[in-house]
């Protein structure tokens, strides 16, 4: 194939550096145990709505309780923009697992990094299902994410198919499992998001949610005890303004990941509201 930067016929060589997204001078977000909350706008909203969004998000963010920003890619340079010098965390809803690479369509965590964005949602059940993600992709993606200096979302959940089966656990671990042999895993976010609640208005009671939280820290704690410690686990899947709080309450849930609800900054707001309360 002909090289269209070199006129060779042979493949480039290494890439090189001055391509290579900017990273120095950012640090890794440090991993600690507080209340998060994440909304993921999924390919919905608009320009004009981050920039109704952000500002109000700002007037009530704290650094205690993290709100995180997870708009559609293309908005992600305004958003950055407009969350200069606030409390307003964002996130990409995907990331590639490569550095850099011939890979259309895709990004890098350091292109994250160098945008000032310090989280990235990597294994939501919705790219499992439409673009054949599978574990150790994933698992991928968020080791990616930590060498670049960003904390991945990690996204879990069963189906329902599963939970009636008594499979729950067994599920779940698969997953889990995959981002457990990563050397970065103490520096991921999980999300616990059943399948079947995710955009079903069928939330997980918080009891449901906390029984898996406590079982997935405990297999955290199996490896590393102090590390499982401070690992914000999130729920997602139908968190709501009225079913916010009640969750927020569990010992073992430490935010959310919201998709439907989050496109309603009043809402939003509430479920922040509920978060810093908690
Ligand atoms: P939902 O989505 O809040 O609309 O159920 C959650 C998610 O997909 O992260």
């Amino acid at each position: 194939m002909m090289d269209l930067f070199t006129g060779s016929r042979h493949a480039p060589a290494a890439v090189q550096p001055r391509w290579q997204a900017d990273t120095k001078g950012i640090n890794p977000a440090p991993v600690h145990r507080r209340k998060l909350v994440v909304a993921n706008w999924k390919m919905y909203g608009s320009l004009a709505m981050c920039q109704e969004a952000v500002p109000l998000l700002a007037s009530v963010a704290t650094a205690e309780v993290g709100i995180v920003l997870c708009p559609p890619a293309p908005y992600l340079g305004e958003v950055a923009r407009l969350a200069q010098s606030t409390q307003v965390q964002f996130s990409a809803q995907n990331v590639a697992e490569t550095v850099d690479g011939a890979r259309t369509g895709e990004w890098s965590a350091a292109m994250l990094n160098e945008l000032g964005c310090r989280y990235a949602i990597v294994g939501h059940s919705e790219r499992r299902q439409h673009h054949h993600e599978h574990d150790a992709l994933i698992a991928a993606k968020a080791q990616a994410c930590v060498d670049a200096g960003l904390t991945p979302i990690v996204c879990i959940g069963e189906s329902w198919v599963e939970r009636q089966t008594g499979q729950t656990e067994a599920a779940l671990l698969h997953q889990l499992n995959a981002l457990l042999a990563t050397e970065g895993w103490r520096k991921a976010v999980i999300a616990y998001e059943p399948v079947w609640a995710i955009g079903t208005g069928q939330a997980a009671t918080p009891e449901m949610a906390q029984e898996v939280h406590a079982f997935l820290r405990s297999r955290l704690a199996a490896m590393d005890a102090a590390a499982a410690d401070v690992m914000p686990l999130l729920y997602g899947g139908s968190v709501k303004a009225d079913n916010a709080a009640a969750l927020f309450a569990m010992p073992d849930i430490d935010g959310a990941l919201v998709g439907s609800a989050s496109l309603q900054i009043s809402t939003l707001l509430q479920i922040y509201a509920a978060a810093c309360e908690a």
